[in-house]
């Protein structure tokens, strides 16, 4: 398992056990992927109600998957569905299971002090060696350490949605990581069958540190009346061959969402332009206009 890492892989924390706390859209699917690779996996949310429905969501999802993996072979199908619901179970005290666990992963609402409070209540009763990390997008890895006394043992696991299919991990370490607990998250992604890549504990990461300014300047070129949205779209899916335009990704990834990140940038930074706020965007956002989701953000859906 431990060819080709340093010496230290040797010393890395093996995870098996993972606590997943917030069983959402993110919560879920990494709870998918990790159990179908044979971890172990406690999903906490706030009710039994919740933790239902996104049980049966990840039955949902592995049928889908199984559909198209085991196609001539359905019985190995069902086989596979059961043996990963096995490694799936769900608690609403997370104080309680996480005795347990290797890894604490933490996809909750994008709320620092929420964050927080969880992590300080965990860091006093999970053991010595369990690694925390956090899913966070767009909230300094540091900022939702500090509540812990395990500077150390923390890191940043940022999946993307939807997780069973998208292959990328960014692993992000801040200034107090453990290089031990750093290759030992890097190792974790590998072994969901992801590729991670290494990120500092700057805004956005890599991916999003991108991707936003690049949403935000569309909405700003459409703003200033230099083109409509269409145009923007169809501009960068033929000339720079993007699947999807700006403004169809910002409806896509939720234009409050878009709002949120860029509103804590600039927060951090206000003299970045690259994290300008937009009057529009504030708008749209404003009249419930939050995209895919809502059915109308710079687009109609229906
Ligand atoms: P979501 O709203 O779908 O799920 C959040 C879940 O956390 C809900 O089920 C909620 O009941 C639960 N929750 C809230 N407070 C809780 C608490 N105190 N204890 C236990 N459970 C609690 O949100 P989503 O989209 O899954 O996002 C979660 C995190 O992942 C956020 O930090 C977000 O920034 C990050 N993220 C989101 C991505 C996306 O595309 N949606 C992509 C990558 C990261």
């Amino acid at each position: 398992v431990c060819r080709g890492f340093s010496s230290s892989a040797v010393r890395n924390v093996v995870i098996k056990h993972v606590t997943i706390i917030g069983s959402g859209q993110m919560g879920a699917g990494i709870a998918q992927v990790a159990a179908s690779t044979g971890h172990s996996v406690t999903l906490v949310d706030t009710s039994d109600d919740i933790l239902k429905k996104s049980v049966k969501g990840i039955e949902g999802s592995l049928r889908r998957v199984v559909k198209k993996k085991f196609a001539d072979k359905p019985e190995a199908g069902e086989e596979f569905i059961q043996k990963v619901l096995q490694n799936v179970s769900t608690s609403t005290d997370a104080g309680s299971v996480v005795q347990g666990s290797d890894l604490v992963l933490e996809a909750i609402v994008e709320n620092l002090k929420i964050k927080q409070d969880i992590f300080g209540q965990l860091d006093k009763v999970a053991p010595q060696h369990t690694i925390f990390a956090s899913n966070t997008s767009s909230l300094p890895i540091s900022d939702i350490a500090s509540s812990t006394s395990r500077l150390d043992r923390f890191g940043g696991l940022h999946f993307f949605n939807p997780v069973p299919m998208m292959k990328l991990v960014e692993v992000i370490g801040t200034s107090a990581t453990s290089q031990e607990t750093f290759d030992s998250l890097l190792n974790f992604s590998k072994v969901l069958g992801k590729t991670p890549v290494s990120c500092k504990d700057t805004p956005g990461f890599i991916v999003n540190r991108l991707l936003v300014p690049y949403i935000m300047e569309a909405v700003r070129l459409h703003e200033r009346g230099h083109g409509s949205k269409e145009d923007i779209d169809i501009a960068m899916k033929l000339g720079a061959g993007y699947p999807m335009g700006p403004l169809e990704l910002a409806d896509f990834v939720g234009l409050d969402t878009a709002k949120f990140i860029i509103d804590g940038w600039s927060a951090m930074d206000p003299s970045n332009p690259l994290f300008a706020p937009s009057e529009l965007l504030n708008k749209k956002v404003a009249e419930g206009k939050l995209g895919r989701k809502t059915g109308e953000g710079f687009y109609k859906y229906k």
